[in-house]
């Protein structure tokens, strides 16, 4: 028999458990059984009409072709002007780079700043991806656990207590997955001046901006040019399958970036790139903000209804479209209890296992991401599931 060998670094790469629900919620769908997707981490809406439009018209015009690496220069700018829209600020296009998605800028970012045996620092609880590219380049991620205090966001105190000598970087997602919490202005600001003054750098995934309802909707680009800010057409702009986004760095990167990007993908998709030009246009922005408001109307009716049955949230989450609950009333084994959950009533919720180890046993994720209506008869089910164990 051939012998085979996986690298160390990918043998070891954790999996997604919320895939293992998403496979049982699927069987038990094929078995007939209505299924209630609180799991699921994107929008429920179809990509906006109008940008579905300008995708199959760049089709027609078989627009099919690589563009340069860093993206199609008219994006760029249009992304740019974006900022100056959003919140008056002037970007260099030249800062901005297209990428396959926040995960493509997020693994240039960590591929331009990390070698082999530096480390990041990043939240735990976090998206769990960030660890594994870092694995992926032989680098490490530490893992900081943050509380309720903080907004289950890192800060300056934590940070410069976990530093050490091969840390290159922080990063922190605002509002972040799972919590939803929005990183205070003051708190980024902080942070951003002691990663300065240590010549590290801040890495900030904004991928949930636009999705905000409370407080100010602000990027770190209005409190430093020194920081990689990270985004994405995912999330707000409802684009998760065309797999766009972009990231804006200091200048001095731009040129290292290009040349990772040109070997490891060559191009952000072509036909996304030019949707996404119809994307960021102002009379987009009406259906995408009708929406975000749909979102707000989900969180204001399911936060009260889950402390309502006992669950604790101990910040309320201001953006994104999760609610990371407190459930150790019910059990001290989450994951468990997930499975338990959508066996019994159809419910199928993430478990905080996936974005850690702190907290993870007493915490899971709800993602909004299904109608009111749906959200109604999910917190029914499992107002009867912790009823009746
Ligand atoms: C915090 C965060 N960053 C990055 C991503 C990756 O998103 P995408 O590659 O679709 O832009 C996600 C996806 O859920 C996320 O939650």
């Amino acid at each position: 028999m051939t012998s085979r060998k996986l690298s160390s670094r990918s043998a070891s790469l954790s999996p997604f458990h919320v895939m293992d629900i998403l496979a049982q919620a699927k069987k038990l769908s094929q078995q007939g059984k209505d299924i209630y997707h609180l799991e699921i981490g994107e929008p429920d809406f179809a990509t906006a009409e109008p940008v579905i439009e300008a995708g199959i018209e760049a089709l027609k015009q078989q627009k099919t072709h690589y563009t340069a690496a860093l993206g199609l220069p008219d994006l760029r700018h249009a992304i740019a002007e974006y900022y100056d829209r959003k919140f008056s600020l002037a970007i260099d296009p030249q800062r901005i780079i297209v990428t396959p998605g926040a995960s493509g800028a997020l693994q240039l970012a960590l591929a331009c700043l990390l070698d082999a045996g530096d480390n990041m620092l990043l939240a735990d609880p976090g998206y769990p991806c960030n660890q594994n590219i870092a694995q992926v380049l032989a680098a490490e991620a530490v893992a900081i656990p943050v509380t309720a205090e903080n907004f289950y966001q890192l800060d300056a105190k934590s940070v410069a207590q976990h530093w050490n000598s091969r840390t290159r970087a922080a990063m922190v997602a605002t509002p972040s997955n799972p919590t939803g919490t929005v990183l205070p202005k003051t708190q980024l600001a902080a942070l951003a001046q002691f990663v300065e003054r240590k010549q590290g750098v801040l890495i900030v995934d904004e991928i949930y901006q636009g999705l905000v309802y409370d407080g100010d909707d602000y990027t770190a680009l209005e409190i430093s040019d020194e920081c990689f800010v990270i985004n994405s057409f995912s999330k707000y702009f409802g684009m998760t399958g065309w797999r766009i986004g972009w990231m804006v760095v200091p200048e001095f990167y731009v040129d290292a970036i290009d040349r990772i990007a040109q070997n490891i993908f060559l191009a952000a998709p072509t036909v996304s790139q030019y949707a996404a030009l119809t994307a960021l246009k102002k009379e987009t922005q009406i259906i995408l903000d009708a929406r975000r408001d749909e979102f707000q109307q989900r969180r204001d009716f399911l936060l009260p209804a889950l402390e309502q049955l006992g669950f604790d949230i101990a910040v309320k989450p201001q953006g994104a479209f999760y609610i990371y609950a407190n459930c150790e009333k019910f059990t001290d084994d989450s994951f468990n209890w997930v499975k338990k959950l959508l066996h019994e009533q159809g419910v199928a919720l993430t478990p905080g296992i996936d974005f850690g180890s702190h907290l993870a046993n007493s915490h899971c994720r709800f993602a909004y991401t299904q109608s009111l209506e749906k959200l109604e008869q999910a917190v029914d089910k499992i107002d009867a599931f912790i009823k009746s164990n």
